[in-house]
């Protein structure tokens, strides 16, 4: 059929920034869909039936006609079908364009203010990524850059912010890093732990370096696990950025790029980071570097205060030896292209590629 209607992902955001009442129906495989989807969407596995183009597929749904619909599938195609169908029985409808793919970087923030400081977090809404701008008296520092550099320059610009330091808690094997591009744009040298992978000028950090960012300093903890060069940035002695060494939920998975050994060195490297993190003062908020679950656009930040985290997450109740083999036997597949993601993030060249093509594959950092 001619004429369907379709939205891109800027217009959906929108929609869900504003509250606006719309039904989300993704239409793709059960087992695409366990992987990540949309917040607040509804799932029927009508990907089969729809390309066999049944006119029954979508029989099951019943929806108020009142509220528009979007349909989603991996790319776009299948849920124009889905689109067309609807429509013809009455709905307001309208076709995702390029799918969970363009989904990949639709993003939403959140802010948290202290005295001296605010946080804003920058988060991925399809993969979790999660990203930091630190603000204090105008100046800025952004942690872990995963979005097209143009979201922090906007926000950058419109509040008039001057970019201090650029800086990453890890090399990332989830998504390409942005961390580079944003600290060239400024003339600035990008921060990455120290480490001896990278192909390109970068400042390193160790333990116990600070960064002045306004009246408040970030100092970085070498907390070694998830991989060996692992930071975290505590920020004001309020607030810690634990990438992806503790999540709120769960930890970092230490098994990437490692044998069965290396990973449970690992472990035990991260068990005793974590209790270094855990050691600290215990009203500290932990924001870590992922959600495991897709972020909804409900402006609250995904952070935890250290004695909450104890409560909620009975791995970390457990003893070293406990830890370890827990983590050991947990262990999800690995991320898909993560080899790829970590050459290209050590090259720091993205010419050749199309970030969404390598990036539009749901998370799997943590162990819960
Ligand atoms: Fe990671």
């Amino acid at each position: 059929m001619m004429g369907q209607r379709e939205i891109d992902t800027n217009t959906l955001i929108e929609w869900l920034d504003a509250g606006k009442k719309v039904n989300i129906l993704d239409v793709r495989p059960t087992r695409e869909r366990e992987e990540w989807g949309i917040p607040g969407s509804v799932h029927i596995d009508a990907y089969g039936e729809l390309k066999k183009n049944n006119p029954d597929a979508l029989k099951s749904v019943n929806f108020d006609k009142s509220i528009p619909v979007v349909t989603v599938c991996a790319g776009g195609k299948t849920s124009l079908i889905a689109a067309e169908m609807l429509q013809a029985s009455g709905y307001e409808t309208y076709n995702l364009q390029g799918g969970m793919k363009s989904w990949s970087l639709a993003w939403n923030t959140a802010s948290l203010a202290f005295e001296d400081f605010e946080i804003i977090q920058f988060r991925r809404t399809g993969k979790g990524c999660l990203s930091y701008m630190v603000i204090s008296d105008q100046e800025a520092m952004v942690i872990d850059a995963s979005l097209p550099v143009e979201v922090y320059q906007e926000f950058l610009d419109q509040r008039e912010l001057t970019l201090n330091y650029t800086a990453d808690t890890h090399i990332h094997a989830d998504h390409l890093s942005r961390t580079k591009e944003l600290a060239e744009r400024h003339g600035i040298k990008p921060s990455f732990p120290s480490n001896d992978k990278l192909g390109y000028p970068f400042h390193p950090v160790a333990d116990g370096q600070d960064f002045s960012i306004g009246s408040i300093k970030v100092l970085a903890i070498h907390t070694p696990g998830h991989i060996l060069e692992s930071i975290s940035y505590l920020i004001d002695g309020k607030v810690i950025l634990t990438g992806d060494t503790l999540f709120t939920n769960g930890v970092g998975r230490p098994d990437l790029k490692a044998d069965k050994e290396e990973t449970a060195k690992k472990a035990t490297l991260l068990f005793h980071s974590i209790q270094k993190i855990l050691g600290l003062d215990q009203s500290i908020i932990v924001m870590p570097g992922h959600s495991s679950q897709p972020v909804a656009f409900d402006n609250k930040p995904i952070q935890s205060a250290l004695k909450e985290m104890v409560k909620n997450t009975p791995l970390l109740k457990e003893s070293e030896q406990e830890f370890v083999q827990s983590l050991l036997k947990r262990i999800p597949n690995p991320p898909e292209n993560y080899m790829k993601i970590v050459e290209k993030n050590s090259t720091g060249d993205f010419t050749d590629l199309n970030p969404i093509d390598l990036e539009a594959v749901a998370n799997r950092c943590a162990i819960s």
